[in-house]
């Protein structure tokens, strides 16, 4: 879209906005509501480039949504509000796609890569052939078929010939347009293929609500993506934040009627427009069209390249880049460019001849299960954590792994002594994917679970819906290590110096052993120990100090109620001026706010009903923390904020701010913290000894680093 468009439309954003909080919103403003939603979408899901707070997107939203419900007979399929669906209750039913769904064949070094080019050669009879190369993306594929510009149908993969429909589904996938203009390139019906992700960071906050609940966690987001696919809940779909990239077109009818199928590629497009002509006649081409009509596709990350060589060395390149993507991807597809050419090479009945996937190097390993260790967490729930001899996976020495729960072991079988295949997929945590039951010879044992905690000795309870054993005793010493730990860490109070090792430390001696006493600790008692110089015993103090300043939201998560992570925090922070108020809101009250559900509001409610918790906030106060919510009348972030829109990360040690100090300047001013370098980041602040984020951050284009200085000036 060209500039002159985009200003366009910002002015009807800005226009429909003013008449949104005017309350001046008429049924003529549905389609321009339409249109700017549309475009916001684009921007935010497909571009990561958004131009609008999120804020306003839900008032545009909201807004659209009421004149909907005022004049039902306005809504079309493809509203932006048509996304939304009711639970379901029927089984998905199964269709047929209309090309067969072929799988790729396998390559895995170079080697392999140049055999592949020489077939191609000898089959197409040309000294060098073009390659079109791009991630393969490691999620669930999906086929989407478009009919008249809009989209039909969605399906699973299923046995490559017939899949489940899954539309309703498919339709909370924001990267999914509803409506696509096919017609513009002269197409009526079009299938394509793509492959639905759940990106790192949020697999890791579904996975991090799953421990909370006492489940086990998902193993990879492949398989988080492929299980979400089929919930029969479209708004927990929709909570889940799928993403999509699409990248195959397998069938379409011309306007002329002509058909294209993936085993009859070779249409006669000479009387089509040109545009339409380039792009049909080559992948890079379909790619650059998908893109063009609102999908993702990878025309970012492709690569047109002649020649093998020069396709390894994009692989090779592109497989040290692969930790630092957002989302997941398991090697590299190379598909001969040109269609005429792939029309030549043909199919098997397993997968096209003129296509090829390179497989990165595995981040699976074998090793021995030596005995099973019982860590008791923060709420009580004990996890069995395998010892294993500890291998090489993907560059990472692994020796201890996470079993989860008791169903977890009995479902796998796994056994003292069992050799097991683990794995570790990208930043996730490595698991057990098997044991491996041919190698047995008899002497392995059973996983015996303990009936009491390995902490305190009681004895422990399963409730009914739970998957983990808890230690109930709240006086647990393990439980209360690990809530100070948790009040102290990083994202909380972030206490430095009040780390694992000293809070065990002073746990032991008396001296630190509940959250108030944090705030009065006998530091002569300290002094006295060795190791705690005046130095550190002042570093320590000034932090503890410090701390007593963080806002609301990061003392409402410092708390460790169950299911209250950050950004619920921030929502409860959010909610009240003050900390004492909640204890006032019961479930109905806060299953009013965004986010919270059943399970989190009775937690809430447990928690404010609990009068030791409610002593424990009064002692907090009175000893000088920030129960009052200081910024609720201040900029909401958005609208007037000056840096709406904008996402910043911190990296290094700043000099003139606290971390914390320069990320609330941001959140003031509207902009948001994100907590990983990924294209979505628009600017890197860039303390003393900055590491890997900066190298990270270097390497993605759109990226601004900042100095400290650059970054105070942009505040102003
Ligand atoms: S092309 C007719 N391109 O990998 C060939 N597949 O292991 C159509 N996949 O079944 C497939 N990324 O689900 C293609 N860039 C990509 C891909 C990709 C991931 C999946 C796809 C396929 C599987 C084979």
């Amino acid at each position: 879209m060209n500039q002159d468009k985009v200003k366009a439309v910002q002015q009807t954003t800005v226009t429909l906005l003013k008449k949104i909080k005017e309350e001046d919103l008429t049924t003529k403003d549905v389609e321009d509501l339409r249109a700017v939603l549309r475009f916001h979408e684009h921007r935010y899901y497909i571009q990561s480039d958004p131009l609008i707070s999120d804020f306003e997107y839900d008032s545009l939203y909201k807004g659209l949504e009421a004149l909907e419900a005022e004049a039902p007979d306005l809504i079309v399929p493809d509203s932006p509000t048509q996304r939304v669906a009711k639970g379901l209750t029927k089984d998905f039913p199964n269709v047929p796609h209309l090309v067969p769904m072929l799988s790729l064949d396998n390559s895995y070094d170079s080697d392999d890569l140049v055999d592949f080019d020489r077939k191609a050669r000898e089959l197409t009879r040309l000294s060098e052939i073009e390659y079109c190369v791009e991630p393969k993306f490691d999620g669930a594929s999906i086929s989407l078929v478009y009919e008249g510009d809009h989209l039909e149908r969605g399906a699973t993969r299923g046995d490559g010939v017939h899949g489940d429909d899954i539309t309703p589904n498919i339709k909370q996938i924001r990267t999914i347009p509803l409506s696509a203009r096919f017609s513009e390139y002269g197409l009526q019906t079009v299938e394509i293929r793509g492959e639905v992700l759940i990106n790192k960071n949020n697999f890791k906050k579904f996975n991090e609500g799953l421990a909370e609940a006492g489940l086990a966690p998902l193993a990879n987001p492949r398989n988080a993506a492929a299980g979400t696919l089929r919930i029969k809940d479209p708004v927990e779909v929709r909570r889940r934040n799928l993403e999509t990239f699409v990248y195959h077109v397998s069938y379409y009818v011309l306007d002329n009627g002509r058909q294209m199928t993936d085993d009859s590629k070779d249409i006669d497009l000479t009387n089509s427009p040109s545009s339409v002509n380039s792009h049909l006649s080559s992948h890079s081409g379909t790619l650059e069209m998908l893109w063009d009509l609102g999908f993702r596709s990878p025309s970012k990350e492709m690569k047109v390249l002649k020649g093998i060589q020069a396709v390894i060395d994009y692989c090779n390149e592109f497989e040290i880049k692969r930790d630092d993507l957002p989302y997941e991807i398991d090697g590299m597809v190379i598909k001969v460019n040109d269609f005429e050419l792939q029309d030549k090479m043909g199919m098997t009945t397993h997968h096209p001849r003129w296509a090829m996937a390179f497989k990165f190097k595995a981040r699976q390993a074998t090793s021995k299960l030596l005995r099973i260790e019982y860590q008791v967490g923060r709420t009580g729930n004990i996890g069995p954590v395998a010892k294993i001899e500890p291998v090489h996976i993907g560059g990472v020495m692994v020796g201890s792994v996470s079993l989860f729960n008791e169903d977890v072991i009995r479902e796998k079988d796994v056994r003292i002594g069992d050799t097991v295949l683990v794995e570790r997929a990208g930043d996730v945590i490595p698991y057990i994917v098997k044991p491996l039951v041919e190698l047995r010879d008899g002497t392995e044992q059973p996983i015996v679970f303990p009936k009491c905690c390995p902490s305190c000795g009681d004895e422990i309870v399963r409730l009914p819906d739970e998957a983990a054993w808890r230690c109930v005793n709240i006086s647990c010493p393990a439980q209360v290590l690990e809530r100070l730990m948790h009040f102290a860490s990083k994202d909380a109070m972030d206490i430095r110096g009040l780390g694992a090792a000293n809070i065990e430390k002073f746990y032991k001696l008396g001296l630190l052993t509940s959250i108030p006493q944090v705030y009065q600790i006998d530091f002569d008692a300290i002094g006295k120990m060795e190791g705690f110089g005046e130095k550190s015993i002042t570093n320590l103090q000034t932090a503890i100090s410090n701390s007593k300043k963080q806002p609301l939201h990061r003392l409402i998560y410092a708390l460790g109620i169950r299911f209250v992570g950050e950004t619920m925090a921030k929502v409860l922070a959010h909610a009240v001026n003050h900390l004492s108020e909640l204890k006032d809101f019961d479930e109905e009250k806060l299953k009013t706010l965004e986010d919270v559900g059943p399970k989190v509001a009775s937690s809430i409610v447990l928690f404010f009903n609990n009068d030791d918790n409610l002593k424990m906030l009064e002692e907090l106060e009175a000893l000088g923390l920030q129960l009052r919510n200081e910024k609720k009348d201040g900029p909401a972030g958005g609208t007037d904020g000056s840096l709406h829109g904008q996402t910043f990360l911190f990296t290094g040690t700043l000099l003139k701010l606290k971390r914390s100090e320069a990320e609330e300047m941001v959140e003031k001013n509207g902009g948001k913290i994100v907590s990983g370098v990924s294209s979505k980041l628009n600017y890197l602040v860039v303390g003393e000894e900055a590491g890997s984020k900066l190298e990270k951050a270097k390497k993605i284009a759109n990226i601004r680093i900042l100095s400290e200085d650059q970054f105070l000036q942009m505040i102003g």
